[in-house]
């Protein structure tokens, strides 16, 4: 889908406007399904605090201008990874972008642009089908695989086979890997980043025993080497995971049939 026309301007006149806030412009995508046949740009002028999240600005739209404005959140702590969106263009989470760090030079006007992450289908203005994200996830087994009877006790790990995945848990399935991604794009049928961010967290996992399993399928036509190492996910990451690094090694564990 492409956005067509100028911004429609809408009326922002009952957004409270708290001591110390300054106005900014918040530009968004909107796309209503059963009205629209293309999403549209569509203009906020609204009173935001330095230290307001950009979830805040949009909770602000959504409760005093426009109640149909449509983006996922829950933790509002950067924890469940719900509001990936692109913020001015690179795929952040809303709850942990602050609009002081998003303020324009003084004396100009603050535009904030917001779009849907891409690559995945959009279903009402920001937020997205991410069915084909979860289907890759899924794929890939992230589940502790083991065999043999049930054990007595539980199962030690020392913290040196610890610390060899201790990276890839941090992962809240936000999807702002995957869909920074150019290869996830122009193929949907990549497993992408973040499904192989959660194989990597199994396959080097000493009490797994399903890491030949997750190699094989990561080793398909769709798998790990269709990443042409471009570093888009890792700066994408709002965990700070290094996924590409994460690629690699799963890379070269197939390399050299070890991990
Ligand atoms: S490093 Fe690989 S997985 Fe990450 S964005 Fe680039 S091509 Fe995609
Ligand atoms: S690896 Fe990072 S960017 Fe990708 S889904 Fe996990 S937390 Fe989100
Ligand atoms: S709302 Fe949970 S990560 Fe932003």
């Amino acid at each position: 889908m492409t956005a067509v026309a100028e911004p429609t301007a809408n009326d922002t006149s009952q957004v409270p406007a708290p001591e110390g806030s300054v106005t900014i412009t918040m530009r968004i995508l909107r796309f209503n399904p059963e009205v629209d046949s293309e999403p549209h740009w569509e203009s906020y002028d609204v009173p935001a605090l330095p230290t307001d999240r950009v979830l805040n600005v949009l909770m602000s739209i959504k409760n005093y201008v426009d109640g149909t404005l449509s983006f996922r959140r829950s933790c509002a702590h950067g924890i469940c990874g719900s509001d990936a969106m692109q913020i001015n263009g690179i795929n952040r989470l809303a709850c942990k972008v602050l609009v002081k760090d998003l303020l324009a030079k003084e004396g100009k006007q603050t535009v904030v642009t917001i779009a849907p992450i891409k690559g995945l289908p959009t279903m009402k203005d920001l937020y997205v089908d991410m069915e084909p994200f979860f289907e890759a996830y899924r794929a890939v087994k992230p589940y502790l695989m083991a065999y043999g009877n049930e054990p007595t006790r539980e199962r030690i790990q020392s913290q040196a086979d610890r610390e060899r995945f201790d990276d890839t848990t941090k992962c809240i399935l936000c999807a702002c890997c995957t869909s920074s991604c150019p290869v996830y794009w122009n193929d949907g049928s990549y497993f992408g980043p973040a499904a192989i961010v959660n194989a990597h967290r199994f396959i080097f996992d000493s009490r797994d025993e399903g890491s030949e399993e997750r190699l094989d399928i990561l080793n398909d036509a769709e798998g790990v080497w269709r990443c042409r190492t471009t570093f888009n996910c890792t700066d994408a990451c709002p965990r700070g995971i290094q996924v590409t690094k994460a690629i690699q090694e799963v890379k070269r564990a197939l390399l050299f049939k070890r991990v």
